[in-house]
Parts: C-alpha cells; sequence; structure tokens
C-alpha cells in the first residue's frame, strides 16, 4: 500500500441478471485496470433496480448473479470495494437531504426519465423522477473524484455536480465535485442485429447480445446470424457497421489488431471469419464460465465479500452523513 492515498472512483451498476459482452468489454474490463491506480467502489444499486416493475425474488437472484460476474470478470474484492447499496445506511439519507436542493424541473428535463416515463404502460412513481438524485447521493457519500460513466448517464454525472456546488454554495464546502472518468480505450460494442445501437440485453430479440454465460453453441448461433451485408469483404469501413463491430470484438478479447485481422481474413468470407470469431469467443469467456459456476453456489463466499465492503463503505458513508447533518442544521445524536 502507497502512503498517498489514492484518488477515488466510484461507478455504480444495477444488478442485471445477466451480463452482456458489451458490459464487459465496454466497462468492467476497464474497471478491473483501474483497481492498481484507484480506490475503486463498485456499489451494485439495487435500490435503483426497483424503480421500474420488478419480481422481489428476481431481484434477490440478480444480486447473487451480478455480484458472481463481477468477481468472475476479475474485479479482485480484495483490492475494491464491492457492496450493495441496500446494505449501507446514508445513500437514501443523503439523497434525502439532496433532494431538498433539487429542483423538480431539472430532474424532469433528465432525458432518460422522459424516454422511461413516456413508454407506453410505464409507471411513472416519484423513485423514477428522484433516481438521479439518489445516484448523486452515491457519488458525493464517498467524495469520489472520479465516476465511470457511459454515454446515457453522463447527463446524470452533470446533475451530480451541480448539486454538489449547490450544497457547497448553501452551506459550506463539503463535497468534491466527481470528475467524469474517461477510460483509455472503452470498446463500443453494437448490436448484433442493429449495429446502430449499443448491444444490450434484449428479450424480444435474444440475438443482438451475446451473454457472458451463454453457452458455446449460442455464441455460436448468435455469431453467425449477425447482421452484416452483401459485401464478402472482412474489412473496418463505416459503410460495413455490422463487420466493423464483429473486428472490433475480435480485436478487444483476442488483443489483436483490426488491421492484423483483415490480413488474415479479408478474402476468407464472412464464414469462415465469424466461425474464428466464435471460437475465440467461446475459449476467452470459457474460464469467466467456469470460475462463475464455483463462485455462484458458495453463497458463504458471496455473503463475505458483501460485508466486507459494506463494512468500509459504511465506515465512510456514516463520516460524511454526520458532516452533512451538522452543516444542515440537525441536532447530533448525544
Ligand atoms: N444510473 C446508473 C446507470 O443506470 C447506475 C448508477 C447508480 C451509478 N449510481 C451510480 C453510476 C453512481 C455511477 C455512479 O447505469
Amino acid at each position: 500500500m502507497s502512503e498517498t492515498p489514492k484518488p477515488l472512483i466510484l461507478t455504480g451498476a444495477k444488478p442485471s441478471g445477466e451480463l452482456t459482452l458489451g458490459n464487459y468489454l465496454g466497462a468492467i474490463k476497464n474497471w478491473a485496470i483501474m483497481l492498481e491506480e484507484y480506490e475503486c467502489f463498485f456499489p451494485i444499486v439495487d435500490l435503483h433496480a426497483i424503480t421500474v416493475g420488478y419480481v422481489p425474488a428476481e431481484l434477490r437472484k440478480h444480486t447473487y448473479q451480478c455480484l458472481a460476474q463481477y468477481i468472475a470478470c476479475g474485479l479482485d474484492p480484495q483490492k475494491s470495494h464491492i457492496f450493495l447499496q441496500s446494505q449501507v445506511i446514508g445513500h437514501t439519507e443523503l439523497s434525502w437531504i439532496l433532494s431538498c436542493l433539487t429542483p423538480v424541473g431539472e430532474l424532469h428535463r433528465m432525458t432518460q426519465f422522459k424516454d422511461k416515463s413516456s413508454k407506453p404502460g410505464a409507471s411513472v412513481n416519484a423513485g423514477l423522477l428522484f433516481y438521479p438524485v439518489l445516484m448523486a447521493a452515491d457519488i458525493l457519500l464517498y467524495n469520489a473524484d472520479r465516476v465511470p460513466v457511459g454515454e446515457d448517464q453522463k447527463q446524470h454525472l452533470e446533475l451530480a455536480r451541480n448539486i454538489a456546488q449547490r450544497f457547497n454554495h448553501t452551506y459550506s464546502e463539503t463535497f468534491k465535485v466527481p470528475e467524469p472518468y474517461i477510460p483509455r480505450a472503452g470498446a463500443r460494442i453494437m448490436s448484433l442485429q442493429d449495429p446502430s445501437r449499443k448491444m444490450s440485453k434484449s428479450d424480444e430479440n435474444p440475438g443482438e447480445a451475446i451473454l457472458l454465460l451463454d453457452s458455446p453453441q449460442a455464441i455460436r448461433k448468435k455469431i453467425l446470424s449477425a447482421v452484416t451485408d452483401s459485401d464478402t469483404e472482412v474489412r473496418m469501413a463505416p459503410e460495413k457497421p455490422g463487420i466493423a463491430n464483429l473486428l472490433n470484438i475480435f480485436s478487444a478479447i483476442t488483443g489483436r489488431s483490426v488491421e492484423d485481422l483483415e490480413r488474415e481474413f479479408g478474402d476468407s468470407g464472412y464464414g469462415t471469419f465469424k466461425n474464428a470469431l466464435a471460437d475465440a469467443l467461446i475459449a476467452h469467456l470459457e474460464p469467466f464460465q467456469e470460475r462463475y459456476r464455483e463462485i455462484i453456489e458458495d453463497k458463504t463466499f458471496l455473503h463475505g465479500v458483501l460485508k466486507e465492503g459494506a463494512e468500509v463503505a459504511q465506515a465512510r458513508a456514516f463520516k460524511t452523513l454526520r458532516k452533512v447533518y451538522r452543516k444542515a442544521g440537525f441536532v447530533e445524536r448525544a
């Protein structure tokens, strides 16, 4: 351990049951790299998960699955703090204080709220509207220096920065204003069926995304039926978004350059190229899947990770919360 404290990075993810290859290559793989340079907090934001309709038993199952997948992906719980948002007192407390500093209009203007609340049949509950304030609390509770966020969360991080500044201005200097963390080289993995969209899990069309826990047969089937074009050349080009996406995936998992792959597969035809990619993916995911199967069965281990994570997080959270309550004028508990 070095003497000077490392800067603190925090990023939250909702407990989705199965992670996609896009989640892994676009985010989690980079988190594992951050462990050396930063002190890392990885809350699984289960309280955020209930802002849309959900099934309680599924939430619990997905939370375990998410945790086990993180660890199997290489997030070392010895080197980071992985915990559940719902197990640390302070997230919702701070979010209340912050919500009293947040104009409702700002929340109504959040793109994600507008999208989610305009979906047919959406339950537009107050939690959905307050979602970004809880996210700000997640970040500010630990005085995070940096927050890795994808495109879709930039607006929420900007709001968290505004809220931090508003608190500091209204009371006195308390919170660090968090900066976005731009990963050195995050692969942007697109849908296999519509390469203009980000790869994400879709129940209607499972062919869109490779899941990290997909069987070898499923992986091959999805890669072979990935959308390409009527040409035959394996080449990186803007007018060939399907092939470009597959080349990016191939390069990200093997570490080979795109040029190198083009040289090998340029004229081999799409079938050969896709089969080679499927082979590489299956081999790449095998150790992950094996590790996952071990961990998911071992509830004692998983509970231990969560307990340790929550202990560290709770100590920090109480410290911030005490300070915030004092500044906001609450009488200290004797
Ligand atoms: N809102 C984020 C998402 O949907 C998840 C999230 C919650 C988060 N709290 C956070 C991300 C704190 C970064 C920091 O992806």
